[in-house]
């Protein structure tokens, strides 16, 4: 047969291209190459990691004809997983957080596949935590296998296998650093120890890791870049880590906000043509700042999980930006929440965490009054908007015991602006809930605004 002709979509999988990055490696003097992993048959990398996975449980008698094939998973996973599981005449069921992209729920359920979506926030180990879930499924249906990418061997193998090789074979053994995000590690591991093996350990192997992701030694922290990074929720008694990450392949972490990601992300699709994914954003950010370190002989590959395609909704449309506060894909053109509202600036607010006391809270709102306490999962820090679990004011504390535990006496978080967003649209959607209102800037929750003036303001600019 020839090049290009396969007998099913296993064969397809990798060889992906490596395209040059030429207009946003403003003045670096390395090579830098982004490997597009989108361009496998299920959209992304995890195709390889799919495939490894069912080929290594058909061949160990765990999935056998009819079987149905579970996975725990942001979407990508479940997605290869999905079309190789229909190729071979499986089922497929696949537990996603409520983060996940709609696109990514929308190309699971288009494949066939029956889709459990789970809260996000919960603790490992808590009923309703994503593994759980696929872990109980898993155990209740005749014939079905867990594929456990967080643990599974197939998952670095498949990359040892085939992205290492592909990267030395497409350079030419010319490739001094390889750079990936890490999630379940598999590729950053697989890829990594194949390269360092076959350089005689010259490549160097960086990790992009979201800022304030444990991988990279932040405090675990929620961001908004899917797919990417290790969130520690704050009850989590003991924090483990996949089997799959071997974290000293690793020679260095680049931490990456997610305003960094998405500001890369924007300049690939308008300064390259590259419309990828938000874990990209990520690799490719870290990707410069170390090819800006380097010299003319350095050759430096990113690898790029996934399309843009799957986050339309969200990295690339204004409304889903502005609502926490990122900069805006296109221009506003009219005025901002930031723009109008001096207070948005520079602001500081209370927070408890969410197992403080109640006189803990009572104390703090003594020194603020008139300003309610946000309720966050974290202890300290800036509090991140979609884990604002409440607000509590000295009413809602009013003939609560001092030793009982905040959160039973929150009321429902406020409604969230953000500052980029323009005050037309702000105003219409928080015209049913007025009152006072949570002002998010790059996700985080910066000030309390008085929801009136919001929408006094944008009935006066009309
Ligand atoms: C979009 C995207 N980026 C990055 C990753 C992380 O890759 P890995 O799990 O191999 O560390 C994944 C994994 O699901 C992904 O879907």
């Amino acid at each position: 047969m020839s090049d290009g002709v396969y007998d099913s979509i296993v064969e397809a999988i990798g060889n992906t291209p490596l395209v040059r990055l030429n207009r946003i490696v403003d003045g670096s003097a390395a090579t830098v190459y982004v490997k597009l992993e989108y361009l496998n048959p299920g959209g992304s990398v995890k195709d390889r990691a799919a495939r490894a996975m069912i080929l290594a449980a058909e061949d160990a008698g765990e999935l056998r004809p009819g079987g149905t094939v579970v996975e725990a998973t942001s979407g990508n996973t479940g997605i290869g997983l999905a079309a190789i599981a229909a190729a071979r005449g499986y089922r497929t069921i696949v537990v996603v957080p409520d983060k996940s992209s709609r696109e990514k729920i929308a190309l699971l359920r288009a494949h066939g596949v029956e889709v459990h979506v789970t809260p996000g926030g919960r603790p490992a180990g808590h009923p309703e935590h994503l593994r759980s879930v696929a872990l109980r499924l898993a155990a209740e249906i005749p014939g079905a296998w867990f594929a456990g990418q967080y643990d599974n061997p197939a998952n670095p193998e498949a990359h040892r296998r085939t992205t290492g090789p592909e990267l030395w074979a497409q350079t030419g053994g010319r490739i001094t650093h390889f750079v990936a995000g890490v999630g379940t590690g598999g590729t950053i591991t697989g890829t990594g120890e194949y390269l360092k093996e076959i350089s005689g350990g010259a490549v160097r192997v960086i990790g992009a890791d979201p800022a304030t992701s444990v991988y990279g030694g932040g405090d675990g922290r929620a961001w908004y870049v899917e797919s990417v990074g290790h969130y520690l929720h704050p009850e989590t008694e003991t924090d483990e880590w996949p089997d799959s990450y071997h974290p000293e392949i690793v020679d260095r972490i680049e931490r990456i906000s997610d305003v960094e990601s998405l500001t890369v992300l924007g300049r690939l699709a308008r300064e390259e043509g590259l419309l990828l994914g938000g874990s990209s954003g990520t690799a490719v950010a870290a990707a410069l700042r170390i090819a800006r370190t380097l010299g003319p002989e350095d050759v430096v590959v990113v690898l790029a999980p996934d399309s843009g395609r799957s986050y339309l909704s969200k990295y690339f449309d204004d409304d889903w930006l502005g609502r926490f506060g990122f900069p805006l894909y296109g221009p506003a053109n009219e005025p901002t929440i930031g723009a109008l509202f001096d207070e948005v600036a520079g602001s500081t607010l209370r927070t408890i965490a969410s197992g403080a006391t109640v006189a803990a809270a009572r104390e703090l709102l003594e020194v603020a009054p008139v300003l309610p306490v946000l309720l966050q999962r974290s202890a300290s820090g800036p509090a991140v908007v979609v884990e604002i679990l409440g607000v509590v004011t000295a009413a809602s504390l009013a003939g609560a015991p001092d030793d009982a535990v905040v959160t039973e006496y929150a009321d429902a978080p406020l409604p969230v602006v953000g500052s980029t967003e323009p005050v037309r649209r702000a105003a219409e959607r928080i015209a049913d809930r007025p009152g006072p209102v949570l002002v998010a800037y790059e996700g985080r929750a910066v000030a309390v605004l008085d929801g009136a003036r919001i929408i006094a303001a944008a009935t006066n600019s009309k």
